[in-house]
């Protein structure tokens, strides 16, 4: 009984609430969220392009990424809150352009995954949703079920192979994650990274000093742009908190220094 209020709960906030029946399965929860994309292309093919609920297939209403160089190219919706991700569809371009969507894997973060996208990256701090290794078919839609379900806030679409990234649409379906409850102690929300700390000259860190780890990430989430915090155990120069605040997205990633541990909040 506390677990079905708490959901209502959820669902008045989000705003997905609905007097007959709450079908969340069937919201296309990439609508209108925000996203980012590799690189811009130009011509006003934006990565929201790809989540602005319109299913035009012409060129100019679809995403599309410039050639890429060191790393994959990808297209990255944020959910904002934390789902159980199920299935997605993708509205592949026309023509040969359409030849482009093949070789692509849909992962999902609990964390912002800028700084750790690379080819072949290693499984261990994502949930892959599902792996394509066909050509999607031209100006059609291309449904998939994940092959499990993952949990987190970011949905990453990837290119295995450096080609252009062009989506016309990208819709993505769950449930809302209803881990809302006391089953998990604060612990359990920051996830840490020891004798690592975030270093990206994109994210200029904003540093504090505070009492414990608590505050640090008090602090975090009281600011705009926090994606993760540096928190070291010892005071260095008066600090021992760096929020990790990015514009943009991060290209460098990180630093090995013991003296600091790095983390995220994650449940
Ligand atoms: C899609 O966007 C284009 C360009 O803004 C617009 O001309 C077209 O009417 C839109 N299509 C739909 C179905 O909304
Ligand atoms: C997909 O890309 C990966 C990474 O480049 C490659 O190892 C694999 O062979 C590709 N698979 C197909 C079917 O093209
Ligand atoms: C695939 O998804 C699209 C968009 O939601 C939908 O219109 C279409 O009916 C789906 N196709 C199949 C075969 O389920």
């Amino acid at each position: 009984m506390p677990f079905v209020w708490m959901k209502l709960v959820l669902l008045n906030l989000f705003g997905f609430w609905n007097t007959d029946v709450v079908v969340f399965g069937s919201v296309n929860l990439a609508l209108n969220k925000p996203t980012r994309q590799t690189s811009e292309y130009g011509g006003g093919r934006f990565s929201f392009k790809a989540v602005d609920g319109n299913l035009s297939t012409h060129n100019l209403d679809c995403s599309h990424t410039t050639y890429p160089t060191d790393t994959p190219n990808w297209l990255m919706v944020d959910l904002k809150v934390e789902y159980e991700i199920t299935s997605i569809n993708v509205l592949n371009r026309p023509g040969d352009a359409g030849d482009k969507l093949r070789n692509f894997t849909v992962s999902v973060w609990q964390y912002d995954p800028g700084p750790h996208i690379k080819y072949n990256m290693v499984d261990t701090e994502y949930c892959i949703c599902v792996h394509y290794p066909n050509t999607a078919e031209r100006a059609t839609w291309t449904n998939l079920t994940c092959t499990k379900i993952c949990m987190g806030r970011f949905v990453l679409f990837i290119l295995n192979y450096q080609e252009i990234l062009s989506i016309c649409e990208l819709e993505i379906f769950g449930d809302i994650y209803n881990g809302c409850s006391t089953q998990y102690l604060p612990e359990m929300n920051i996830k840490k990274v020891e004798g690592k700390r975030s270093s990206s000259p994109n994210c200029p860190p904003l540093p504090y000093e505070v009492t414990n780890v608590y505050e640090c990430i008090h602090q975090c989430l009281q600011m705009n742009n926090c994606i993760s915090f540096n928190y070291g155990p010892n005071l260095i120069n008066s600090v021992n908190c760096q929020l990790v605040r990015c514009f943009s997205h991060p290209k460098e990633d990180f630093t090995v220094d013991s003296d600091w541990n790095w983390r995220y909040l994650s449940r």
